[in-house]
């Protein structure tokens, strides 16, 4: 199992809006931006369903997503893969959806989507770029 290093959780948190990718099971891909995000146990993001289409649709059909890291606050570049399930209840569930309506009170927070980390590679430009680090 994958577990993210101390700079990989400091360039998820540094990010504020992750851009999720997915695709369904006709191969197109689908891109999003998402600020709900949030790391559990360095090997698992969860992302709030406030207003997802596609990228749910996706994940029924195809149940893995792609973000990268890249921006003010990460020195490098960093994509990281997953496998997903969509959850709609439970304690973690309840948590998350909390702290979603403690930031955003009116927001539906019906569901999260729970990424089990899979593959990280490095996307920094020049030698290496693509390269799977972890
Ligand atoms: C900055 C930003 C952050 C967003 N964060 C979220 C989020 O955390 N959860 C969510 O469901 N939608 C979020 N959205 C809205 C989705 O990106 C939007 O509903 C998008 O259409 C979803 O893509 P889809 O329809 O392909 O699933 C955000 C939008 C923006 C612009």
């Amino acid at each position: 199992m994958v577990q993210l290093t101390d700079d990989l959780i400091e360039a998820f948190n540094a990010i504020r809006v992750i851009p999720f990718a997915t695709a369904g099971i006709d191969g197109a891909p689908n891109v999003a931006p998402m600020a709900g995000k949030e790391l559990v146990n360095r090997d698992t993001i969860l992302v709030m369903d406030n207003f997802m289409q596609k990228t749910v649709a996706n994940i029924r059909e195809n149940p893995r997503a792609a973000i990268y890291l890249w921006g003010e606050g990460v020195k490098g570049c960093f994509q990281i893969h997953g496998d997903v399930t969509y959850v709609t209840e439970g304690e973690q569930f309840e948590a998350f959806r909390q702290k979603t309506l403690a930031r955003m009170p009116k927001a539906p927070a019906k569901g999260m989507l729970v990424i089990k980390i899979t593959d990280v590679y490095t996307c920094s430009a020049g030698p290496g770029a693509g390269d799977k680090i972890l």
